[in-house]
């Protein structure tokens, strides 16, 4: 009776109910007016909430297996702002965090969750790891903002009671980051990683060659990155990672839920490789390295068999160290390889990825060939080519430049990236829907979005930030709420709300005159 007593308090206004103190009343957000991005599909609030304190642990279901990275990525996020350490119980109880693969709902898929949170304990379940970890990413979202220090905050921690049904629009939900242009470390990779995870993105696309720079460790071809990966954009040093950082990225990326997608661009873009090795080019000599920013220069000498065995030998080792299903070669811009030399190494190229048991991705012109039933195109400039693609039937990711790229500039006083696709307000990259492009195109043919960020301006961390942020966030929902439950007006509310958050991450975003930060 006194417990029932206790929680009917608890509903009431929220109390700190489980630590045994004298109860001080804390007041517990109501969930719907969080501003959490991407929208869930159905928000249901109720009273009170749920008060982590120093005895909170997490519970794995018995019948659930697989739980252990996202349970250890639970309470590895907790602990530095909170102090506490989540143990795993043995036995269900209050004050837990339950995670189980228990749902028994058929609309969840493979990364939908159910969140539950009351007084007493917060459950979420899925039908797979992934959904967890999606249910997980709300819930830091539903947390006060100073979650993200790295340095414990003395706050209470509550999250408003009620339950969030949730699952994406659309499976591939991604980003792409050149490291080609400029160089990155395995650090910034990583952060990068956190970032995009933490609004349930799940594919990264690495463009690890291009003129400029090749950034991945071939064993096989050692001078592509002792020489092609020397230099970057401007002449500086360049850089490249070895197979063991990738791995180790790779793996990164595997806890967070995102699936690493790495790209050698060809039979363009292709520099790099070219100043490494003479029988890439047709006629056997070296290029010089290049560390300027026009395109369209270079090309693969299609006709030889040593360059489809020099394709082969990096394709095999990339598939080797890349658990996930996909490998991209590239194929845009390829504007001195003769027509027909270019629907011939397509053609040539498509079984490799295959042969070592991958689907090939490449950019929209390679819908000019004739496509493998394994291929996949990425669409990002010419609708007449992402119409090519879906008539023989391959699956599409939309980027289409004027919306998706991340460097295009936000308005024309913006001092990093370019603008030949057009200034991408903060407002135009979201107002946009992935099923609109053509008539022929519908949501059966569309795998989903993915936003690149192309580096030829952009050399820092933090430039990668103010390019990519408040703009990720928005591209990102695209590809997670229905389409019918979007809307800028109330969006740029929830993004306003949003930028405490970005700053407590220490995101250096764009405070776009678009949204109005300063509301409450
Ligand atoms: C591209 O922007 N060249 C794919």
């Amino acid at each position: 009776m006194y417990s029932k007593l206790l929680l009917a308090a608890c509903l009431l206004i929220f109390a700190s109910c489980q630590s045994g103190n004298q109860p001080e009343a804390v007041a517990a957000p109501d969930i719907s007016t969080v501003p959490l991005i991407p929208k869930p599909v159905l928000v249901t609030p109720s009273q009170g909430g749920f008060q982590f304190n120093e005895k909170t642990a997490i519970y794995i279901d018995k019948a659930s297996s697989g739980l252990e990275s996202v349970s250890g990525y639970l309470a590895q996020k907790l602990f530095p702002a909170t102090g506490y350490k989540l143990e795993v119980a043995p036995e269900q109880g209050n004050n837990q965090v339950s995670l189980a693969l228990t749902s028994n709902s058929a609309d969840l898929g493979d990364e939908g969750y159910d969140l539950e949170i009351k007084p007493t304990g917060i459950k979420i379940s899925a039908n797979k790891p992934a959904g967890i970890f999606n249910g997980i990413q709300t819930l830091l979202q539903l947390l006060p903002n100073e979650i993200w220090k790295s340095s414990k905050q003395d706050i209470p921690w509550v999250v408003g009671a009620g339950t969030i049904h949730d699952y994406p629009s659309y499976g591939y939900r991604g980003a792409m980051l050149d490291v080609a242009r400029h160089f990155f470390s395995v650090d910034d990779v990583k952060r990068y990683i956190d970032l995009i995870s933490s609004y349930k993105m799940n594919k990264l696309h690495l463009h690890l060659s291009d003129d400029q720079g090749w950034r991945i460790e071939i064993k096989a071809w050692p001078k592509l990155t002792t020489h092609g990966g020397s230099t970057q954009v401007g002449g500086g040093k360049g850089g490249f990672y070895t197979q063991d950082q990738y791995s180790d990225i790779v793996r990164y990326a595997m806890d967070r839920n995102v699936t690493i997608i790495p790209e050698i661009d060809m039979p363009g873009h292709t520099n790099a490789a070219l100043a490494s090795y003479d029988f890439l080019n047709c006629n056997n000599k070296t290029t010089e390295l290049y560390t300027k920013t026009e395109v369209g220069f270079s090309t693969f000498c299609t006709r030889k068999d040593t360059v489809y065995k020099f394709i082969d030998d990096v394709v095999k080792e990339l598939a080797a160290i890349t658990p996930g299903p996909y490998i991209h070669l590239g194929g845009d811009e390829s504007h001195v390889t003769a027509k027909k030399d270019f629907i011939y190494f397509l053609n040539k190229i498509q079984s490799i990825p295959k042969k070592y048991g991958k689907k090939m991705i490449g950019w929209e012109e390679v819908s000019q060939a004739s496509l493998d039933s394994n291929t996949i195109v990425q669409y990002w400039s010419n609708v007449e080519h992402a119409k090519a693609a879906v008539k023989q039937g391959a699956k599409l990711i939309m980027s289409p430049a004027s919306k998706a790229y991340l460097d295009m500039k936000y308005d024309s006083t913006t001092k990093l990236g370019l603008m030949w696709a057009g200034l991408i307000e903060v407002d135009s990259g979201y107002i946009w829907t992935l099923s609109s492009r053509a008539k022929e195109i519908s949501n059966d043919n569309i795998l989903g979005v993915e936003a690149p960020l192309w580096t030829e301006t952009i050399s820092t961390m933090n430039e990668i930030e103010y390019m990519v942020f408040p703009r990720l966030p928005g591209i990102a929902e695209i590809g997670w709420t229905p389409d019918n439950s979007r809307s800028w007006d109330e969006y740029k509310l929830r993004l306003a709300k949003h930028g405490a958050r970005m700053r407590a991450m220490d995101i250096d975003f764009y405070e776009s005159p678009k949204v109005p930060w300063g509301i409450k």
